[in-house]
């Protein structure tokens, strides 16, 4: 009898809901937002699929009653303003801070045992924000980004193989900003062959720089961020932790020493189960890609500094 909340009825808190439902991860799903009748709206419109699709978790919305959300043992946090075309991420740093503060906070009175799983942007920030205001144990304090980015670079290398994505393994550390990101081309493998023996420099590095601006072309597109694979990164996520998966995947998360870094939440491949990260995988990085991780850690470390200059740390 699990319990699932999502903060958020937008883009990608419904889509991360609606993909949820269908899959069963819970017996409830609460989405909660402020937008009055928005949650509901689209709960009720997710449970009349239900008998079309064959699923059984129910769907409730609500609007700003956090008592529904109690006992929730996994909570998302979309709630925030998405990105426009020409926008970063950290733009958004401003309004989302004060959001995510305030959500995980109501959030954690209700369900003082709930793993967060951080969606909103710039997420590495709003992932530190949310585990030092709430000072929560480390473990359950998830940022998503690194799925996402990660499952854009299998896409880009699917297509340049021509294969399958799923038969592609890539993986993408560091932060989840467009020049953050770290696609490590060196471990992308097709079933076990690594990839730069299969594409040329070239190719490889149109995939690499194409998953780095991967949202941000998606937000030239549509006029503002994605919520398909956000949505579905954000359900793999959930999915790991309510079945105890132990699943590894790239996760922002509290650096300890590991990584060379420390006090900073960045991507780095994980075990997830229930106990929200459970352990961290060292992939040995290589000097240049160590320094592009520190590199990456710097500019997540300024943008953490903006926190403190605006009272919210
Ligand atoms: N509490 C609950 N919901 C809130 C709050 C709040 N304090 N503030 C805003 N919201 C809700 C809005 O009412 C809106 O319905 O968050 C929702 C955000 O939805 P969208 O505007 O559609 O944004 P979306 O595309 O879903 O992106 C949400 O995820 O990927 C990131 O960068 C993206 O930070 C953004 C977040």
């Amino acid at each position: 009898m699990k319990k699932i909340t999502v903060i958020g009825a937008g883009n990608v808190g419904a889509t991360c809901a609606n993909v949820m439902a269908q899959k069963e991860l819970a017996s409830e799903i609460v989405i909660l937002d402020i937008k009055e009748g928005v949650s509901e709206g689209k709960a009720l419109d997710m449970m009349q699929t239900s008998a079309l699709l064959g699923f059984d978790s129910r769907v409730i919305g609500v609007t700003s009653d956090y008592s529904k959300t109690a006992n929730s043992d996994v909570v998302v946090i979309t709630s925030g303003i998405p990105r426009k075309p020409g926008m970063t991420r950290e733009d958004l740093i401003g309004i989302n801070a004060g959001i995510v503060k305030d959500v995980a906070q109501n959030i954690l009175k209700y369900s003082p045992n709930a793993i967060l799983v951080i969606i909103s942007n710039p997420m590495d920030t709003m992932t530190y924000l949310a585990l030092k205001s709430t000072g929560l144990p480390k473990n359950r304090v998830i940022g998503m980004g690194g799925i996402l980015d990660s499952s854009r670079f299998k896409c880009y290398l699917s297509q340049a193989l021509n294969v399958p994505a799923s038969d592609v393994q890539g993986v993408v550390i560091g932060g989840h900003g467009d020049t953050t990101m770290i696609p490590l081309a060196r471990f992308a493998t097709y079933n076990g062959i690594p990839v730069s023996s299969l594409l040329d420099g070239e190719t490889v590095n149109k995939v690499v720089a194409d998953t780095m601006v991967g949202g941000a072309t998606l937000t030239k597109f549509l006029g503002t961020s994605a919520w398909y694979a956000p949505g579905a990164a954000g359900a793999a996520l959930v999915e790991a932790i309510i079945r105890d998966e132990k699943k590894v995947f790239p996760c922002c998360v509290a650096l300890d020493g590991e990584y060379g870094q420390s006090d900073i939440c960045m991507g780095v491949p994980v075990v997830i189960g229930e106990n929200g990260w459970e352990k961290i995988v060292d992939y040995k990085l290589n000097a240049e890609e160590q320094a592009a991780f520190n590199k990456s850690a710097d500019a997540v470390r300024s943008m953490n500094g903006v926190l403190k200059e605006m009272n919210v740390l």
